[in-house]
Parts: C-alpha cells; sequence; structure tokens
C-alpha cells in the first residue's frame, strides 16, 4: 500500500519532463544511435521526446560512416535524423566533422598538404551544406588534443600543422554562416589539457575565425572529476565570452581498468567478473551514490546556467550506452538516468527535484 502510495506520488509529479523542468536553464539533450533514428526503439522515442529537446547523432555523421570512400556519402540515415529533429522540433547538433577517430583509412593515407585541405574543405561543405539552416550547431572539431594540453598527432595535425584547426572552422562558418560551431573534447576538466584547449579558442578569436562555445564531454565516474574542477572548467571557457556545453554525459559505475581516465575510444581492455560487478542489477548502495553525484553535479550546472547552452546525456537508457562496451565490451552498466526497461531511476528524480526544489523556494 505504502509503495503504491509512493509511486502515485512520483508520478503526479512527473507532469514535468527533464526538458520542461530545465527549460528556465538550459537544453537537455540526448544521442540517438540508429535504432532511435529508424524508429526501432519506440519506448526509447518516447523517452527522446519527453523529456529531451535537443539531438546530437551518437555514430552515423561521422566520417566513415557518412563518408567512407572518397566519392561515397551515406546521407540515409542521417536525413533520417535531420527528419526527426524537424518534425519534433529538436535543437540538431551535427556530430562530427573533423576528428582522427571513426575515420576511414582513405583519410589517414593522405600526405600531401593540399590534398588533405581540400579533402577536409570538400567533406565539411558536403556534409554542413546538405543540412544547412537545419542543423543548428556543429562539433567542427573533435578531440584534437593530448592529455598535456599539446596537439594530438592526427593525421590532420601531421599533414597540416595546428592551423587544420582554423581551417575547419573557417570552412565550417562558409558552409553555413548562420551554424553555431563548437570546439569538442573529454578530460577538459584536466587542467593542462584545459589550457590547450583555451589556447585554440584564444586563437581563432584572435584570428577573427568564429567559435561560439566549446563541448565538455562529460564521460565520468563516481569519484572523478572533482566538483572543484568541474565548476573551474566552466568558468575559465565562460571567462573566454563562449557558449559552454556539457556534450557526453554519462557516469560509470564500474571499475575502471588501469585507472583509466577520459575517454580515447581507441582505447579497449578485457572482460572479467572482477571488472563486471553488476551483470544483473544496480545495487540499491550503488544506484544511490549515482544519484548524489548527479545532483552534486547538477548543481554545478544549475549555479552557472546563464553560461551553459545544453547539458546532454551520450545515450538514451542504460541499455543503449556505450559504456557497455567501452573500455570493456559486454559489460553491464547503469551511466544514465533510464533504466534498461525505459523507467527513470533514482539518478532522474535527484535531478528533477533539483530544479523544482529550486522553484519551489
Ligand atoms: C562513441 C559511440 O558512442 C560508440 O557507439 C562508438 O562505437 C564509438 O564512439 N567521444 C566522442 C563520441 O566524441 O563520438 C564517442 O562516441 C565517445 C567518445
Amino acid at each position: 500500500m505504502l509503495i503504491t502510495i509512493g509511486l502515485q506520488s512520483f508520478s503526479q509529479k512527473q507532469t514535468n519532463s527533464l526538458k520542461q523542468a530545465y527549460a528556465p536553464y538550459f537544453k537537455i539533450g540526448t544521442a540517438l544511435n540508429s535504432s532511435h533514428i529508424e524508429e526501432g526503439d519506440y519506448d526509447g522515442m518516447l523517452l527522446v521526446r519527453k523529456h529531451f529537446n535537443a539531438i546530437t547523432p551518437e555514430n552515423v555523421m561521422k566520417w566513415e560512416l557518412i563518408h567512407p570512400s572518397p566519392n561515397q556519402y551515406n546521407f540515409a540515415l542521417p536525413d533520417a535524423f535531420v527528419k526527426l529533429g524537424q518534425k519534433d522540433s529538436m535543437y540538431m547538433i551535427g556530430h562530427t566533422l573533423v576528428w582522427h577517430s571513426q575515420l576511414p583509412q582513405w583519410v589517414h593515407a593522405i600526405t600531401d598538404p593540399v590534398q588533405l585541405e581540400q579533402v577536409m574543405k570538400e567533406h565539411i561543405f558536403q556534409v554542413m551544406g546538405r543540412y544547412k539552416g537545419k542543423i543548428h550547431a556543429w562539433d567542427v572539431v573533435n578531440e584534437a588534443l593530448n592529455e598535456d594540453g599539446s596537439m594530438r598527432e592526427s593525421v590532420f595535425y601531421k599533414v597540416l600543422g595546428s592551423s587544420y584547426i582554423a581551417k575547419a572552422f573557417k570552412f565550417a562558418h562558409e558552409a553555413d554562416p548562420d551554424c553555431k560551431l563548437y570546439y569538442n573534447d573529454y578530460n577538459m576538466v584536466v587542467p593542462a589539457k584545459r589550457q590547450g584547449a583555451i589556447r585554440i579558442i584564444k586563437e581563432l578569436q584572435a584570428q577573427g575565425i568564429p567559435i561560439h562555445g566549446v563541448g565538455m564531454q562529460g564521460h565520468w565516474n563516481l569519484n572523478w572529476p572533482s566538483l572543484q574542477d568541474i565548476e573551474q572548467a566552466i568558468t575559465d571557457f565562460a571567462a573566454l565570452g563562449i557558449t559552454v556545453m556539457i556534450t557526453e554525459l554519462d557516469i560509470t559505475v564500474l571499475p575502471n581498468p588501469w585507472d583509466l581516465v577520459g575517454a580515447d575510444v581507441n582505447q579497449k581492455f578485457e572482460n572479467s567478473e572482477k571488472m563486471n560487478p553488476h551483470p544483473n542489477f544496480l545495487p540499491d548502495s550503488v544506484d544511490i551514490l549515482l544519484a548524489k553525484r548527479y545532483e552534486d553535479i547538477f548543481k554545478i550546472f544549475v549555479k552557472y546556467h546563464a553560461n551553459i547552452d545544453r547539458v546532454s546525456f551520450w545515450g538514451v537508457h542504460d541499455g543503449v550506452s556505450w559504456l557497455n562496451d567501452w573500455p570493456i565490451r559486454g559489460r553491464t552498466n547503469y551511466p544514465l538516468l533510464f533504466n534498461r526497461n525505459y523507467k527513470p531511476k533514482r539518478a532522474y528524480k535527484s535531478v528533477i527535484s533539483l530544479v523544482k526544489q529550486a522553484e519551489n523556494k
């Protein structure tokens, strides 16, 4: 009886959705995979429509999928993504134009600077140009930095030097002058890496090349990063006069192999019982820690809402999170606000009640 009453009172409070509750603060986004885009995951799409007002394609606009060989573009799924977004009045973020990962071999193999610049330009013009006026913002360059803030030795850097970033943003601005252009990376909470991002942003600004925002991928865990580092990162970027986005939020509750910090998609490790401690369900004790962690983090986001345009989760519910397969394949992870049965978790309740409490004050 008590349980029923508890559920009823909870569901009555659910007249609001995440996007409605957070409307005074920032957009609430999620990443869509092909099962959502093709409307196969019907229940998943119900959650998307109810709770989110911004969408990012998890994979289908990445170079190796959208432009796998020099004269081949696969626009079917990206087109479907944009159509879906338009139908549901979603804010749409393109992800991503220039990135060393999920980049086809034919691009990695280019060694001539003139050719690579031309290929990059054509890629940006074709992909952005197709969705001009439809996609609102693009992650133009993704993950250009090493952990110490130096430039990552990607094919773009090796062949074109650090000016490839300015070129990419310039081409992107030409391809769609009204589009918001972002630099996106992980571990921006680490001071040395953040200094690298600040350097990139200042260099673009000094050259008069538009950059509108910075995306901090939020691939975090229950203990890392510290709340102070999150706060410092937001204020440091805001001081540059650009918008801050939390772009790929998920909080792993599983052990971290070799104390891995970050989100380099190329790092993979072996599975084992020790590394997969909750194969069947999320214990209450961990669920509570996750809810508290989300609450603490969202308190910071709300505090700096004037500087934050969007907080996007990397996935709709636990069952489709990339963290079930990265950095170890075949684990059962619980990093998001909705569980595998499409039901809100404690973390959802802590995140939504945070702003409801604030409203009631
Ligand atoms: C991930 C996707 O979620 C996976 O499905 C894919 O296999 C690998 O890439 N940083 C990014 C995202 O910018 O594009 C990555 O997405 C996660 C890390």
